[in-house]
């Protein structure tokens, strides 16, 4: 993608990293195998938008529902995450951006809630892009805590229930502060969103795309932004 296009380039995206299963089963590998490579793709992918200028990118890792999984295949994903916090830490770079993680990260194992602390407080307010890996996450679940939060504050006297509007909660969700979703891909074949970013893609293109994640490449992430620069955005009105 060439950085002339940037004005036409979505300031957030985010990527449903969908097929690792299907990718290691067609190689008779076990499905750890796929988390593997598609934890290599996101590495890929998050430094492709990264170079291209993308301010915000939000992976989904790891749902609510994921936990259903067997026990060797949730523990495979922790592990990849472990890996890559370890690597950051070892080779810290202002470049890489803003790392933060979204979801409840409550039920994670210790060391992995400490590593994760360590890596927002270090990363934070650095230049370029975030990156937000969604784990443990799902947008009921967000929108309901930040209802909560809102009726406590209606509660406690700290604001008028009338005071609960849009920008309330979008101040009180993980992204707070962050742009809404422009461009949600979905690799894989599978056309839905999984309780994926449901409030702040409210207005987000969908691409859905056949490739499977670990195959994913820059040149695919192109053809994505290609169809995103193809779509009229009218958000509700009739456009130009
Ligand atoms: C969905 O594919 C993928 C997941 C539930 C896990 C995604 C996790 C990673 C790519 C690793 C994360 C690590 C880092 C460093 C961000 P699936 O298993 O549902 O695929 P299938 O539909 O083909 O079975």
């Amino acid at each position: 993608m060439q950085q002339d296009a940037t004005p036409l380039l979505p300031r957030h995206i985010g990527i449903i990293m969908d097929g690792n299963g299907r990718w290691a089963k067609r190689r008779s590998l076990p499905r750890s195998a796929g988390h593997r490579q598609g934890a290599r793709t996101f590495r890929t992918i998050s430094r492709y938008c990264r170079d291209i200028g993308i301010e915000y990118l939000t992976v989904y890792a790891f749902s609510t529902e994921n936990w259903k999984r067997p026990q060797e295949e949730i523990d495979a994903i922790m592990n990849l995450l472990r890996d890559y916090l370890n690597e950051l830490e070892r080779h810290s770079d202002e470049d890489e951006g803003v790392l933060r993680f979204i979801g409840d990260t409550a039920p994670l194992a210790e060391d992995l809630r400490l590593r994760i602390d360590e890596v927002q407080a270090r990363t934070a307010g650095r230049p370029g892009i975030t990156v937000n890996i969604a784990l443990n996450y799902g947008g009921r679940a967000e929108i309901v805590r930040a209802v909560q939060r809102a009726a406590e504050l209606a509660v406690s006297g700290e604001i008028s229930p009338d005071a609960v509007d849009e920008a309330l909660v979008n101040s009180l969700l993980y992204t707070a502060g962050q742009p809404p979703v422009d461009l949600i891909i979905r690799p894989s074949g599978e056309q839905r969103l999984s309780n994926f970013m449901l409030w702040q893609g409210a207005y987000a293109e969908l691409v859905f795309m056949d490739v499977l994640w670990p195959d994913f490449a820059p040149a695919d992430l192109d053809r994505a932004l290609e169809e995103y620069q193809r779509r009229s955005r009218r958000f509700g009105g009739i456009g130009s």
